[in-house]
């Protein structure tokens, strides 16, 4: 093969560019969507930010300065000026007044979203790998529900199913914590996908422990060998 060949070509962007592109295309324009190497600059941390994590090891603190980096893109792209997100104690990011935003690491990746209160009300996103999940650990993740339908798929589908459940049920918790400030167990929400798993319902697993209703809010995309899931706007009205 020749040189020219192994060349990506010139209108190719570079695959985090590509990545945000994907997204923001997916969550439209009221989002702000930004993607960065994991690997972020401490040393552009806010003074606050910088508090929150300075006891992290050095890993921890280059993920969190890219969270925050990718998240002030976000924003600059809905307009907002670029503003401190401190954690709280519970480790939840707090946006400035009037925004919800959410982030993720993963596979390598950052990404943050960002939109206006009034237009998005609440988003969650979660990145991981796009590989199959050990099965091991698919009992403490899906309901009896969920395994019995992961079951029913072919048996080299069934562990990238159960990892697209768990993305799913992680951006479906930094959703609602805003709203409701609840934990979570995996197994107290039940995930249903749509036939070509580009879209997802959030159910509560049991009428004893309600959940908001979120019907038609949350996407998967399964791209650069990630998966990302994401739940954008309002709980339901309660029927
Ligand atoms: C909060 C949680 C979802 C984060 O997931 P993770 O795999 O540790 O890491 P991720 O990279 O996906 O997300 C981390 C980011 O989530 C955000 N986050 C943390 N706690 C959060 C909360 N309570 N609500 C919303 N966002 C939160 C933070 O921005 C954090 O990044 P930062 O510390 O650099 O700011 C996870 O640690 C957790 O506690 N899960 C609870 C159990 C659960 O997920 N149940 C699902 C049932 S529906």
């Amino acid at each position: 093969m020749g040189a020219a060949q192994c060349l990506p070509a010139a209108t190719e962007p570079p695959p985090l560019q590509s990545l945000q592109l994907r997204l923001a295309q997916a969550l439209g324009a009221a989002v702000g969507v930004a993607c960065r190497d994991v690997d972020g600059d401490p040393d552009l941390l806010w003074p606050s930010e910088r508090t929150s994590i300075q006891k992290a090891v050095a890993t921890r603190q280059r993920e969190y300065a890219a969270g925050r980096g990718a998240a002030r893109e976000a924003m600059r792209q809905i307009g907002c000026a670029p503003a401190c997100i401190p954690s709280a104690p519970d480790r939840s990011p707090v946006w400035p007044a009037g925004l919800a935003g959410s982030i993720a690491h993963g596979g390598g990746v950052c990404v943050a979203v960002v939109g206006r209160r009034h237009h998005v009300h609440a988003v969650g996103i979660d990145v991981e790998k796009d590989l199959p999940m050990e099965p091991a650990l698919w009992p403490s993740l899906c309901t009896a529900d969920e395994l019995a339908c992961v079951e029913q798929l072919p048996p080299h589908e069934r562990g990238r199913q159960v990892t697209w459940l768990f993305c799913a049920k992680e951006a479906f918790y930094k959703w609602q914590y805003p709203q409701t400030g609840r934990m979570l167990d995996f197994r107290d929400v039940r995930v249903a996908f749509s036939d070509d798993a580009t879209h997802f319902d959030v159910q509560a697993a049991s009428a004893h422990n309600p959940v908001p209703r979120c019907s038609r809010l949350g996407g998967l995309i399964t791209t650069h060998g990630l998966a990302l899931a994401w739940m954008v706007g309002p709980p339901a009205p309660a029927s």
